[in-house]
């Protein structure tokens, strides 16, 4: 662990927190092949009781939902993944990533000036003036205990000229937007203690998730193209459904629910 690291990223805390994420439950990596491969990893070994955090300065393998690559470089963005038991109702876990969509984006806004909201892009991707900063993978494993694990890439003091050309054009940092530097381990202490004060509870009742969804979607309304199990479909983006997918309305065929997609384009 880096010197200094736990106290940093706790600073904030209060001692409920700190109880429930120990310095024992909080791996720092200077660099790593993948922050998710690496807590999977040590679920499948056992080694993992309850909510664990790993963190990593650079990632030689990072991944990307769809087997994409997640590319930064070191030391400028945020790379984590947070374990959580699978306590609540299988029923609900479909909102995972819709939570996690949810309080990352809550801490980010509350260190945003001048009162921005982020934008969420189903199925939870975060936004900025239609740019991404922030990707979200969530894993699951049922052995020897379920678990899911949220994988997150959030670019934080990523410069322009740090942009893979392909991303180049659609990404974007909160240095960018802000136009200034932001404390990495300030926000990440924020979005833990987020997960730690309302995970697993706000899967039980998933109206708050919903709401705050509502107010950022970046594609109600927007007329989508979407790509998913190799069809092509085209609608306008109309918000979540009962289990948090993608509810697309076509004007022929009434209101399409999509469970997953490989690509969404605004035509
Ligand atoms: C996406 O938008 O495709 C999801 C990207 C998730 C990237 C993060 S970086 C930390 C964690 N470790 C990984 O290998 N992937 C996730």
């Amino acid at each position: 662990m880096r010197v200094g690291f736990y106290s940093e990223l706790t600073r904030d805390w209060g001692e409920t927190e700190r109880r429930v994420l120990p310095e024992d439950r909080v791996q720092f990596h200077e660099s790593v092949d993948s922050t998710n491969t690496s807590l999977l990893d040590e679920i499948r070994e056992g080694n993992v009781e309850g909510v664990s955090l790993v963190v990593a300065d650079h990632q030689t393998g990072g991944r990307g939902r769809r087997g994409d690559r997640w590319e930064a470089p070191p030391r400028v963005n945020l790379l984590f993944s947070i374990a959580l038991p699978l306590e609540a109702s299988p029923q609900s876990w479909s909102w995972l990533p819709h939570l996690s969509a949810k309080l990352i984006g809550e801490s980010v806004e509350s260190i945003l000036t001048g009162g921005s909201r982020v934008e969420a892009k189903w199925p939870n991707d975060l936004y900025l003036g239609g740019r991404k900063f922030c990707g979200i993978l969530v894993e699951t494993i049922s052995n020897p205990e379920p678990f899911a694990v949220v994988g997150v890439g959030l670019n934080v003091n990523m410069k322009r000229c740090q942009f893979p050309p392909e991303i180049e054009a659609t990404a974007t940092s909160l240095l960018e937007w802000e136009g200034c530097e932001s404390n990495r381990w300030y926000l990440l202490g924020l979005i833990v203690r987020g997960f730690l004060t309302d995970y697993p509870k706000a899967l039980t009742s998933t109206e708050g998730i919903v709401d705050w969804y509502e107010e950022r979607d970046y594609l109600r309304g927007r007329r989508l193209r979407v790509t998913s199990v190799g069809r092509t479909f085209e609608g306008v983006g109309q918000g979540l459904g009962s289990q948090g997918e993608l509810l697309l309305e076509d004007e022929d065929r009434g209101v399409r629910t999509i469970l997953s997609a490989e690509k969404i384009m605004l035509c």
